[in-house]
Parts: C-alpha cells; sequence; structure tokens
C-alpha cells in the first residue's frame, strides 16, 4: 500500500457522500500470503510483526505504551469474494458469514487483538507479538484493549466451541491467481 493511498467505500444511498478511509499505516509481517497465516492474531506462536504508522499520525501514538495489547483495525485487501454462507476455517461445515471471522466479507474489515511489545513514535514502528495479517496489510485504526471494556470472561461463542482446532489458513479465501 503506497502511503496516501485512499479507500473509497460507496454508500448504500444514492445521496453522493461516499465513505473515505485513509489508511493510518500497514502491517509488516513475514506472511506472503493466506496459506499457512495464523487464523486469529493469538493463535499458535506468536511471531513478531510491526505496524508501520505513517509520519502525519505519530503524534497519535502518545501514551500508547502503557498499553500491553491493542486492537488493529484493518482492511483484508486480498481475498475472494464473500459468501453469504461460507465454511469459516474452524469448520467443515458452511455457516452464516456474520457469524464467522472470514476475512472475505462485503467490507472485509479485520479486527486482530494483539500483544504489544514496544512503541517507536518518532519512527512510527509498533512491534508486535502474534499477528493473522499478510505483509502490507492496510492498517485503518488502532485502539487500545481495555480489559474492563472488551473482556467478557462469561461470553459464549456459538458454533466455535464445536468446531476444529486448526491454527493456520489454508487455501480456501485466497483469491485464484
Ligand atoms: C480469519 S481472518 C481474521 C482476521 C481478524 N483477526 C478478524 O477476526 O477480523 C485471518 C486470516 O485472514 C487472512 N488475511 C490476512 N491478511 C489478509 C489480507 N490483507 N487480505 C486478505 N486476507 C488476509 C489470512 O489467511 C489470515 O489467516
Amino acid at each position: 500500500m503506497p502511503p496516501g493511498t485512499r479507500l473509497t467505500i460507496f454508500p448504500m444511498s444514492n445521496d453522493n457522500k461516499d465513505f473515505v478511509f485513509y489508511p493510518i499505516g500497514y502491517i509488516r509481517s513475514s506472511y506472503r500470503e493466506q496459506t499457512g497465516t495464523p487464523i486469529q492474531a493469538n493463535l499458535g506462536e506468536p511471531e513478531t510483526a510491526e505496524v508501520r504508522v505513517l509520519e502525519q499520525y505519530r503524534d497519535g501514538l502518545s501514551d500508547l505504551e502503557g498499553f500491553s495489547h491493542v486492537w488493529l483495525i484493518t482492511w483484508l485487501d486480498r481475498g475472494k469474494p464473500f459468501e453469504l454462507l461460507t465454511i469459516p476455517y474452524r469448520d467443515t461445515i458452511k455457516r452464516g458469514l456474520f457469524a464467522t471471522r472470514a476475512p472475505s466479507r462485503p467490507n472485509p474489515i479485520g479486527i486482530s487483538c494483539t500483544r504489544l511489545i514496544r512503541v517507536e513514535k518518532t519512527t512510527g514502528v509498533l512491534h508486535l507479538a502474534g499477528i493473522d495479517l499478510l505483509d502490507f496489510t492496510p492498517v485503518l485504526d488502532i485502539k487500545p484493549y481495555i480489559p474492563a471494556v472488551d473482556a467478557f470472561p462469561e461470553a459464549s461463542s456459538g458454533w466455535f466451541m464445536s468446531g476444529t482446532n486448526r491454527t493456520r489458513a489454508d487455501e480456501r479465501f485466497q483469491p485464484d491467481e
């Protein structure tokens, strides 16, 4: 993703107002294709990765070092077209897309909660442990993970609890060459 890239999202209404996302940075990771990439940031061995934040947004990194984890809101830019009934990575039967975390979606927004090792504010580099994102995935936003508001230990997990224990992606959402 070259700096300054703009993602224009077309509106459902006809008021001629597009949603426009300006990525604030991008991911550097060792993953170049979906197959073999962790399915979630906390699954498998936590590989180190980076967010590179563009210069004009770096002042916004102040005070982030006090947080052990961050949410990355990303644009999963290299998926197949979505299907409303889809077999998620951790299952063998079709599930409603919105009951899955499949990367192919009408608006392919990803949410990854990952451990923050170090913040280099001047260079705009966030060092992370645990990532489920391909190299150069555009980052739309970064937010601190706050257990007091984000964690619900009593929450139920639907089909996920009876699914498989796969930790790495296969080719099912990978675009054809
Ligand atoms: C199951 S999704 C989950 C992403 C995020 N944690 C979420 O829940 O929204 C993670 C998978 O998306 C795929 N992926 C990662 N980066 C991508 C990108 N830029 N474009 C398309 N697919 C991507 C990889 O196969 C990875 O295993």
